[in-house]
């Protein structure tokens, strides 16, 4: 190559990434993307994978160039078709894994339905004597896991459901939120109020409240006082011998701990836990709802300080207002088919995502031209 050819492409290069710096609005200053990209990092940052092709594409997705994009590029973020985007296909399949990811934790850390069955092994353990009791201390597991306890069994899979459900509304929840970033250049001042708080729809508000009160009020109903009789008296019978007197006293105990298990979308001041407003703040007061009380297995009175944090939580604020011309903030997606009671059946495939290194190679061109031209 003559250097007269090296030294046009190195301009054409330039100039291009002049023009590219130049035309405004651009990705690196997207007002969603600024607001969603923590919330992005914190759901990829337990997966090693993740976490790397979250780093490429939040840097791709800065320094892309806005492009009109289909309905079909843009996958389960499509209502942003025919605008100028900054997501491709990979940033939007990162979207959508990670609001899959978020509720793994979530789902991983004890329900209150569990928590239940942990009191039951503690209270008789505390109240009966080891005659009236089993050879083989009692535990957690082997009490779950015990498919002859009908009444257990059958509402523990009927509130896995609900907990499945509830699951199912966060993810579509955050998936919504994420999705904003892949709004139009040209239209995401549209999409933000004076005050930066993000437009929503009200229907999109409103399938969020639904799912989220549903799976609420059904999780809680398995903890009213003649429902925790009917589990309570069939463990009893499984495993107090002789109809012991001290049955009654492990039902009375349980009874009291599980009176107020705060499964409630309540937040005592006449609004929501669970806001469907909440869109790029912290929403753990919400999420963790199905855990019920934290004091629910220590039986003791919450420090001071917990509580606080609790309270402070519980007053998570709005970063969103219901607008006629809002977007979405609930977009449901198959992916959410692997959510389980567990968790444990969420995993992620990160390697279907590929992060474009076209900048890189840019780059490299430029420093082979610099050298061609030096020797
Ligand atoms: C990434 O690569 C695709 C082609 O594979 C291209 O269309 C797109 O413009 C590239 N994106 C960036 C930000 O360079
Ligand atoms: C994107 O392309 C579609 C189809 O060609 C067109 O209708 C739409 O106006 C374009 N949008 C922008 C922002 O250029
Ligand atoms: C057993 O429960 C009864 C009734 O709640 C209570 O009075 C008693 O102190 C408990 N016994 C033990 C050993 O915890
Ligand atoms: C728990 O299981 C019992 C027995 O199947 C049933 O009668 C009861 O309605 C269930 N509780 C709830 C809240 O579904
Ligand atoms: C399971 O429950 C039955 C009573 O329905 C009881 O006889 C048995 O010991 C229990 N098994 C375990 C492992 O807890």
């Amino acid at each position: 190559m003559s250097k007269t050819i090296i030294l046009a492409l190195l301009a054409t290069y330039m100039i291009s990434i002049t023009l590219a710096a130049s035309n405004s609005p651009t990705c690196s200053s997207h007002l969603a993307f600024a607001k969603a990209k923590n919330v992005l990092t914190n759901v990829l940052q337990s997966d090693s994978k993740g976490k790397s092709k979250n780093e490429a594409l939040q840097k791709q997705f800065q320094n892309a160039k806005p492009a009109n994009r289909t309905a079909a590029d843009l996958g389960v973020c499509s209502q942003y078709a025919n605008q100028n985007s900054c997501c491709d296909k990979n940033m939007v399949k990162l979207i959508d894994t990670a609001a899959l990811l978020k509720v793994k934790p979530i789902l991983q850390s004890k329900s209150a339905f569990q928590k239940l069955v942990s009191v039951y092994v503690t209270q008789v353990t505390k109240n009966c004597s080891n005659t009236v009791l089993p050879s083989t201390p009692l535990t957690f597991d082997a009490i779950f896991a015990n498919t002859t306890l009908k009444v257990l069994q059958a509402n523990k899979t009927a509130q896995a459901t609900c907990r499945i459900n509830f699951a199912k509304a966060i993810s579509s929840f955050t998936r919504g939120a994420l999705c904003s970033i892949c709004a139009g250049v040209e239209k995401i001042n549209d999409y933000f109020n004076a005050q930066g708080q993000l437009k929503v729809s009200q229907s999109s508000v409103n399938t969020f409240l639904q799912s989220t009160d549903q799976a609420i009020s059904c999780t809680a109903s398995f903890f009213t006082p003649s429902n925790i009789e009917l589990i309570v008296k069939e463990l009893n019978a499984a495993y107090i011998k002789n109809n012991d007197k001290c049955g009654a006293n492990v039902l009375d105990n349980i009874k009291t701990i599980f009176a107020n298990p705060k499964i409630s979308n309540d937040d005592g001041k006449g609004g929501k836990v669970c806001k469907g407003t909440t869109i790029f703040g912290d929403n753990s007061a919400c999420e963790n709802i199905l855990q019920g009380d934290a004091s629910l297995e220590k039986k003791l009175r919450l420090l001071r300080a917990e509580e606080e944090e609790i309270n402070r939580l519980l007053q998570a604020s709005s970063d969103a207002v219901i607008d006629p011309n809002g977007v979405s903030v609930y977009t449901t997606s198959n992916s959410d088919n692997q959510i389980d009671e567990t968790g444990n059946g969420i995993a992620p495939n990160f390697d279907q995502i590929s992060t474009n290194n076209s900048i890189m190679i840019g780059f490299t061109a430029l420093s082979i031209s610099l050298f061609a031209l030096l020797f």
